[in-house]
């Protein structure tokens, strides 16, 4: 083998990514991961790795001259968002056109700057959305192996009735309550004992110092801290950052040759590179994933793709909303950023939603309790290729996010029926009080036996796998990262039994 040349290559360091290289690490397979963004360890003038909410510079957000924070405004004032310096900060907001997409760069991908909620999928609706997939054996054993490696924990609910910071969800709890609707604590890979330490002010803070979008500087157990700390620990597994994988060919002799930009933080490209691979997994989330596939089909350099490759792509029903608070049911101005409390109404027949008790970390009292809803939408986009700028196009009107719309106002009317509230109209740039032009939770692009076969294999292309995002169908009714996960673990378990030579 040549420098350039390496038996396994994984793209992007995100939950896919992470699994599959340290799977590949420990069964001894020399493995190279290629991430565009950052390792974010070292601390800044400030002595933090990352910036928070309140005071966001340019490690908030990938190569932007002003933040886009979802929360657009308050009291229709342009107060959330300020000016930074172009860098390759940690949050990247994709937009296109109708449709903006936020999603995590540098080394551990979406983990850096998530709400930790870490949901398995209702059973049932698992095997709605990925029939061909064998859900006992997800549930037997590969969601529960994501789970222990994620490192996932529960609350301490005595802990939850009394704290500070977690009244804001009580609140919420309570409106849910007066309309019959259940609420259900969410597990995390957000160390609660920490949060507890933090309130209890015998720890620095971070979920209750305002740090959710931007990165945590503690209390998180992200990527960089579970699966790629372990990969790298196998000694087979080395990781490249600011590498961008631009372009995909095949060899005569069946292996794989990428084209890699190196660049600088200034965003120059420094240096173009060619690496080799025998087998070659693609884990740059639904957007980076799906983008190198349709343009490896529409430039020809891999022509056997097939017409899947670039559909079947879904907002897991996002969409955004407050309500206003009465004066005496008010949420505090110390809330954790980490996320504990869904309303879970994913039973309503006609309108199913998992909404999950957003926090609003502003340091002050904003008389407003926040969800974001996952709902049951069956609009999908697609990519196509624009060549003048060599990237994919996603393809999202307007329109697709009304189903989003009217499941979550079904509900939230009856909490707001229930305790005499109203919706909130100043938080998102102009007066609408439901937000669908963003998304948290892209996925598809690549979908499981669309695309790809049962396990994430390319089709048409031996010894090319898919293990993200990109390969579930649009929507998991939940947050999506233990599903990620779980479904890569079964994947890669599969792909070293039957396909990696050792
Ligand atoms: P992921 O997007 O994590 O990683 C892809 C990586 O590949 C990135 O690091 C990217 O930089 C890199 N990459 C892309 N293109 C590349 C290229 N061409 N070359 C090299 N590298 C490339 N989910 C959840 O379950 N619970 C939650 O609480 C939340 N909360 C949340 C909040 C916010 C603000 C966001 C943005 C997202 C969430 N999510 C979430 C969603 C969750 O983070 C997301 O579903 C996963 O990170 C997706 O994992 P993937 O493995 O698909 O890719």
């Amino acid at each position: 083998s040549s420098p350039g040349f390496s038996t396994a290559v994984v793209v992007g360091t995100g939950y896919g990514a992470a699994v599959t290289a340290l799977r590949l690490g420990e069964a001894g397979v020399p493995t190279v991961m290629l991430e565009m963004g950052k390792l974010w360890a070292d601390p800044g003038p400030d002595g933090k790795v990352f910036c928070d909410m309140l005071r966001p510079d340019r490690r908030a957000m990938w190569f932007k001259n002003r933040t886009q924070a979802p929360l657009a405004s308050f009291l229709w004032l342009d107060v959330a968002n300020h000016d930074i310096k172009r860098y390759p900060g940690v949050l990247d907001r994709v937009n296109y056109g109708d449709m903006s997409v936020y999603v995590g760069r540098g080394v551990g991908g979406g983990s850096l700057v998530n709400g930790a909620m870490a949901v398995t999928p209702r059973r049932s609706y698992f095997e709605e959305i990925l029939p061909a997939v064998d859900a006992d054996e997800m549930y037997g054993k590969y969601f529960p192996r994501a789970n222990q490696a994620l490192g996932v924990n529960h609350i301490d609910q005595h802990w939850f009735e009394t704290c500070r910071s977690y009244r804001y969800a009580r609140v919420s709890r309570k409106a849910a309550a007066r309309a019959g609707l259940k609420t259900v604590f969410v597990p995390s890979v957000y160390d609660f004992e920490y949060m507890k330490r933090e309130e209890a002010g015998t720890v620095p803070r971070s979920a209750l110092a305002s740090e959710v979008i931007y990165g945590n500087n503690h209390g998180k157990r992200s990527l960089d801290k579970t699966y790629l700390a372990a990969a790298l620990g196998t000694g087979k597994v080395t990781i490249k950052t600011l590498h961008q994988v631009r372009g995909i060919t095949r060899q005569t002799d069946g292996t794989y040759v990428l084209t890699v930009h190196e660049t600088s933080e200034d965003g120059a490209i420094v240096a173009r590179k060619q690496l080799g691979a025998k087998y070659l997994f693609l884990g740059a989330g639904s957007l980076g994933s799906t983008e190198l596939l349709v343009r490896a089909r529409e430039t020809g350099t891999l022509p056997e793709l097939n017409d899947e490759v670039g559909r079947g792509w879904g907002t897991n029903g996002n969409v955004m909303l407050g309500r206003a608070n009465h004066a005496w049911d008010l949420g505090g101005s110390l809330q954790s950023g980490m996320p504990a409390l869904g309303i879970d109404a994913w039973d309503d027949p006609v309108n199913p939603v998992f909404a999950e008790v957003a926090p609003v970390p502003a340091g002050i009292e904003t008389w407003l309790s926040l969800y974001l809803a996952i709902t049951k939408n069956p609009e999908r986009g697609h990519f196509t290729y624009d060549a003048a700028s060599d990237s994919a196009r996603l393809q999202w009107r307007a329109s697709q996010g009304k189903p989003s719309i009217d499941a979550a106002k079904s509900l939230f009317d009856k909490v707001n029926r229930a305790n005499r509230t109203v919706y909130r109209s100043d938080l998102f740039g102009d007066t609408r009080s439901f937000e669908n032009r963003f998304t948290y939770h892209p996925l598809g692009g690549l979908v499981l036996g669309g695309a790809t076969d049962l396990y994430g294999r390319v089709k048409g292309y031996r010894n090319l796998y898919v293990t993200d995002g990109s390969l579930i169908p649009g929507s998991t009714g939940v947050n999506p990262f233990v599903t990620i996960t779980a479904l890569a673990e079964r994947n890669v378990e599969r792909v070293l039994a039957e396909d990696v030579a050792r």
